[in-house]
């Protein structure tokens, strides 16, 4: 009898192991008969009621049986992970022949790709590429650069400013250019000096299409013995027929900017009519493209640097509307505007 319940409950395990669907059902098959308090532990505790006898042919008979169980449940697991897996790389196969899903492909923006050519070019003589900080102290942005409060140049460059009143005044701003970094690098650096910054400028200005409120500048600054105004000149020309042609011939007209004496305004003759006048230079044959001048002695002497040895020159210029020429673009505010449909073109 005993043994019969040995034979009935293998019969029973072995039709619930062949029937487990999946992995969850095998557990609870696992727990059913081979557990602590499954089935089959159920008859080895059993056998404590038996004579001896009976003892010997049914413990031998349930072991074998234990055993039986457990290489058929392994068995088992391994056919059910094998199905799964079949059925996975059937349903989950890739279809090789499908066309690829569109992927956007991102670029450089235009005003950045001028900006490497401009800063190429100024590599290219001799210039270290020196960046600076956008949130300024008026004493860089002004002060050290012979624009004193209340100075009426200080209109020239309408100012965002970061920090609150102090006695009427303020100190921090958004720098209004890139020529406070020629004083910071004077201030750490002696000559020769020969540097361009590139960087972002901000005005307190109303947009239309030749104003934006922020800008991309790019300066230079060249300090060493025996520079003058013919250096300033070459070093322009060179830069500007590398980017407009070989033909270009610029012009310097006097101007004033306080921290250079004698300043100057450049223009390039027009590259789209070579000088004659048309839309893109409105008439004239020439195209405003930076402001510049001799560094102002004083300055050289407030850094340290004695102007009866040393002389300089200084430039910058606004990139966005150097990039309006240079790619034909009508609208500075188009720049900013993130739409696709223009900036896919370059
Ligand atoms: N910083 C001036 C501006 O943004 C441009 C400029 C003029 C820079 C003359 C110079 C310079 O270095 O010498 O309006």
């Amino acid at each position: 009898m005993p043994n019969d319940a040995v034979t009935q409950l293998r019969t029973e395990a072995r039709k619930a192991l062949d029937a487990a669907p999946d992995q969850g059902a095998l557990d609870a098959w696992r727990v059913d008969f081979l557990g602590r308090k499954g089935r089959l532990t159920g008859v080895l505790r059993g056998l404590a009621d038996l004579s001896i006898e009976e003892k010997k042919t049914v413990g031998a008979a349930a072991n074998a049986l234990k055993l039986e169980l457990e290489e058929a449940f392994d068995a088992r697991a391994d056919t059910l992970r094998l199905a799964s897996l079949t059925k996975s790389i059937e349903t989950g196969r890739l279809d090789v022949t499908l066309p690829e899903r569109p992927h956007l492909q991102g670029g450089l923006h235009p005003v950045t790709q001028l900006s490497r050519k401009i800063l190429d070019a100024f590599r290219s003589m001799g210039f270290s590429i020196i960046e600076g900080p956008e949130v300024e102290l008026d004493h860089y942005n002004f002060e050290g650069l012979r624009i004193p409060a209340d100075h009426p140049a200080r209109d020239m460059w309408d100012t965002f400013w970061v920090d609150e009143e102090v006695d009427g005044r303020r100190s921090i701003l958004m720098r209004t250019h890139t020529s406070p970094m020629q004083i910071r690098f004077m201030e750490e650096h002696k000559p020769p000096i020969r540097i361009a910054v590139p960087g972002r400028a901000y005005r307190f200005e109303a947009t239309d299409t030749t104003h934006e409120w922020m800008m991309t500048q790019v300066e230079i600054l060249a300090v060493d013995e025996g520079l003058n105004m013919g250096h300033l000149k070459g070093t322009l020309l060179d830069l500007f027929r590398r980017l407009f042609g070989q033909e270009r011939q610029i012009r310097l007209q006097a101007s004033y900017f306080p921290f250079v004496e004698p300043g100057a305004e450049v223009a390039m003759d027009c590259y789209v009519c070579n000088g004659k006048g048309c839309q893109s230079c409105h008439g004239s044959g020439w195209i405003e493209m930076l402001g510049a001048g001799m560094v102002h002695p004083e300055i050289l002497d407030s850094m340290g640097i004695d102007s009866r040895k040393y002389t300089g020159f200084a430039a910058g210029m606004g990139l966005e509307r150097l990039a309006m020429q240079y790619y034909g673009v009508p609208d500075i505010r188009w720049w900013y505007q993130n739409d696709l449909r223009l900036l896919n073109q370059f």
